[in-house]
């Protein structure tokens, strides 16, 4: 009498009789036995409830057994099948184990031999299945390992960039607040907790390409030559760079490395992207990116007010920002004078009038 917990088991045959004669064997082995007469049927069956193993004979009218065989393995290919056949048959039995059946009994058979094939057959079947679920626990173990070197890496990434902030009282603090004002805006803009993350990550490490651009350069108190000027903005494409190894992940935050100074109207850096093809998370990490950049110092320049800011953000609306990331910067900080602005403990050599066109960040 099969347990309710027994191994299920289709056999498949046109002859009653030699259905009933292998039924009664697998079920004196503790198999729980359904049959069917056609491969038509046994295809129904198995879409109403699939099972691990499958007797099916070779001949049979409508559909035969090599065509039921390469459905079941194509639709349910962890089942063990094995075919019965007729002695003439053995080329087609050979012809079925090449197409995925785990073995066949040659009729007349032996009710011991129907027996050992089935209990090999389950066996490598186990094996099988064994050994993908290991392989895919390994391959699991290395993506996890893989993805926490990566971890690791960005978080050394992330303190470097907070190391050359605190070193230059310029930019002190930076990446940090511009991360502050991207995921306020992202809030406000209803995106998704995985969306809010990326732009976090791709705010916080923006501007590590300026480990490649000359200090010189970066904290000239005066105008910018345009080579100079060049030479500055090439810091996006130096990030990505950098980045590129440790965010096969994450392209949008990389996106955001890249792309944070292009502008709606095309005429950013590096790429001149326009519109929708810059991501919408570039898009919003660009108004938080530029709103600190204005309301800091810079060697430069001295800092604009905060509503100074705020003019220059809705001015641009449009053609350098995204007028939606703009009102939802607005709609997060209602109250502007509690916003956390950069508070520079140093002051400009020079103080030329403020350079928003030629804005370094
Ligand atoms: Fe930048």
């Amino acid at each position: 009498m099969p347990q309710p917990n027994a191994m299920r088991c289709l056999v498949v045959d046109d002859e009653p009789r030699l259905r009933r004669v292998l039924v009664r064997l697998l079920e004196g082995e503790g198999f729980l036995c359904v049959e069917a007469g056609s491969g038509t049927e046994a295809l129904e069956m198995m879409r109403q409830e699939p099972v691990p193993l499958v007797i099916s004979d070779l001949r049979m009218p409508q559909m035969d057994g090599v065509t039921l065989l390469r459905e079941i393995i194509a639709h349910w290919p962890d089942t063990a099948v094995i075919v019965v056949t007729a002695v003439a048959e053995v080329e087609s039995a050979v012809a079925c184990l090449q197409l995925g059946a785990l073995d066949y009994v040659a009729k007349p058979f032996h009710l011991d031999e129907v027996r050992a094939r089935v209990m090999q057959a389950l066996d490598k079947r186990r094996l099988i299945l064994e050994n993908r679920s290991y392989h895919e626990l390994l391959e699991q173990r290395v993506q996890e390992q893989a993805r926490r070197i990566e971890e690791l890496s960005l978080e050394r990434l992330q303190a470097l960039v907070h190391f050359l902030e605190e070193k230059d009282p310029y930019t002190r603090g930076h990446s940090v607040r511009v991360g502050n004002y991207a995921t306020a805006v992202a809030r406000e803009l209803g995106l998704t907790p995985q969306v809010i993350d990326t732009i976090a990550l791709g705010a916080e490490l923006h501007d590590i390409g300026k480990i490649g651009v000359s200090e010189t350069v970066l904290h000239k108190p005066g105008k910018l030559t345009e080579s100079e000027y060049r030479h500055i903005m090439e810091h996006p494409i130096i990030g990505a760079r950098i980045l590129g190894p440790l965010m096969r992940d994450a392209p949008p935050a990389l996106a955001i490395v890249r792309s944070h100074h292009e502008r709606l109207d095309g005429k950013g850096f590096p790429d001149g992207l326009k519109g929708d093809a810059i991501p919408l998370e570039v898009r919003v990490v660009t108004v938080a990116d530029s709103f600190d950049a204005m309301t800091s110092v810079r060697p430069y320049r001295p800092a604009l007010s905060v509503q100074s800011a705020i003019r220059e953000l809705e001015d641009a609306r449009g053609a350098q920002f995204d007028p939606r990331a703009v009102e939802a910067f607005l709609a997060a900080f209602p109250d502007m004078t509690a916003l956390p602005v950069a508070t520079p403990d140093v002051r400009p050599l020079h103080l030329p009038p403020p350079a928003v066109e030629l804005r370094r960040t």
